[in-house]
């Protein structure tokens, strides 16, 4: 068969689904267990909402900031392969650190996992564009089946380290998900031969002979998108992130999870997103490959303005229960599963192009950094995120969803308006094939 993707693209598949499984598996619960009471049956640290989203504000940011040391590591010394290893190990071992009961141990489980991620995850998805050559057609269909592995990690693991967290024992979750990451490193580990070369460390030398040549006008200009198209990712993720710590204590307190006179666990509706990225991706991509076969605007700047529009338009949805609960009952789920939705429509019209956009628009000397500063940007809206779910402790829930609303749409319209402008100063970039 001609279009068979490389063997490997197995390999990463699989350690990256098992690793999400196990990032998304934790994160599902840890403002649970921050702001669960320290007496019963399951306690946790009995925090306040405030410092519960504080704390995920800075560990999201961290866990996607230290992308940059990680690739670093990797360009540097050890290669992408071999850092990959190491943070798969890290990762494992902060879980399973976290199990072990104590304050401590916890803070301890953060910080190695967060330096874990920090390693691996940046330099796994360099690691799938290194299985193509350069202008193979297949390149493109690899990184949206990683997609996939991705979401199909982050699915299934709501449900079992979820459900495990909260009706069993936080420590058997962050075990399970311990055990999620060796699984991950398994599958790497038996896949090396697959991998060949790809992410192997080469001589960088080639990369840093101009750095010293100013930039051209051209570069200049795209400069400027560049950093533009940097703070549309750090919009669009510091509201799509709610998910994992407002949303989440929002779903436990204010959500109507009673279905048939079952009480849904908090943690299962973290999945929802994730399913909804499986479900609707094809559909996505074929409503704009329709659209560019006939001739309409389909630029990738045009897709992150309505992609941060349309998960903006979601937080209404949030808004919508907010009115509901503020009457002193509990809100309907439906508003819940209408706001993911739409938070993964705009996702899907954002995330796939963000990251090529921008690598189109750096100098090519620059193109090696462009994966650690985009995972880090996405890091700065985690943290965004997490701070803003803090202020809704203060300010109340209706007026942050509405809030993130307003603010999404202004900067999205914005975008819009502007929009030809930005584009001249693209210089065409988008053209150029890659
Ligand atoms: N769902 C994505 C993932 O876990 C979110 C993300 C996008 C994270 C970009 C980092 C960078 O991979």
């Amino acid at each position: 068969m001609k279009n068979r993707h490389p063997k490997g693209l197995i390999v990463l598949f699989f350690t990256e689904m098992w690793e999400r499984f196990s990032f998304y598996g934790m994160r599902a619960i840890l403002v649970l267990y921050l702001t669960q009471e320290t007496i019963g049956e399951n306690p946790g640290l009995g925090w306040t909402k405030a410092d519960a989203l504080s704390l995920y504000a800075w560990y999201m940011g961290l866990v996607y900031g230290m992308s940059i040391p990680g690739g670093i590591l990797a360009d540097r010394l050890l290669g992408q392969k071999k850092t990959v290893l190491v943070g798969g190990v890290l990762i494992a071992a902060g879980q399973l650190t976290l199990a072990v009961p104590g304050i401590e141990t916890f803070y301890a489980g953060l910080a190695l996992i967060i330096s874990g991620v920090g390693c691996l995850k940046p330099n796994i998805s360099t690691m799938v564009g290194g299985l193509y050559r350069e202008g193979d057609s297949r390149r493109d269909s690899g990184f949206v089946i990683f997609y996939i592995g991705i979401n199909i990690g982050a699915f299934a693991a709501p449900l079992a380290v979820g459900a495990v967290g909260e009706l069993y024992g936080w420590r058997y979750a962050f075990g399970m998900a311990g055990i999620g990451m060796l699984l991950g490193l398994a599958v790497y580990l038996w896949g090396q031969k697959h991998l060949k070369d790809v992410g192997l460390r080469t001589s960088p030398k080639a990369a840093e002979v101009d750095k010293k040549t100013p930039l051209t006008p051209v570069e200049r200009d795209r400069v400027i998108v560049l950093l533009i198209s940097f703070l549309i990712v750090v919009v669009f993720w510091a509201a799509y992130e709610q998910a994992g710590g407002l949303m989440n204590l929002y779903t436990k307190e204010k959500i109507n999870r009673v279905i048939f006179d079952w009480k849904i666990p908090t943690s299962w509706f973290q999945s929802v997103p994730a399913a909804f990225v499986i479900i609707l991706g094809g559909v996505v991509a074929a409503f704009w490959a329709r659209r560019s076969k006939k001739g309409k605007e389909n630029s990738s700047l045009f897709k992150m303005a309505l992609g941060i529009m349309i998960t903006g338009s979601g937080f209404l949805f949030m808004s919508g229960a907010a009115m509901q609960a503020e009457t002193g009952v509990k809100a309907m789920l439906i508003f819940l599963v209408m706001a993911y939705l739409l938070h993964v429509v705009g996702e899907l019209c954002l995330s796939p192009v963000a990251l090529s956009f921008i690598t189109k628009l750096a100098p090519a000397k620059y193109a090696a950094s462009m994966m650690g500063l985009y995972f880090a940007a996405t890091g700065l809206g985690g943290l965004a995120a997490g701070k803003v779910g803090e202020l809704a402790t203060r300010a109340g829930e209706f007026e942050v969803f509405t809030g993130i609303f307003v603010f999404c749409a202004v900067f999205g319209l914005l975008l819009l308006v502007f929009f030809k402008k930005l584009k001249a100063l693209t210089h065409g970039a988008e053209e150029i094939k890659s």
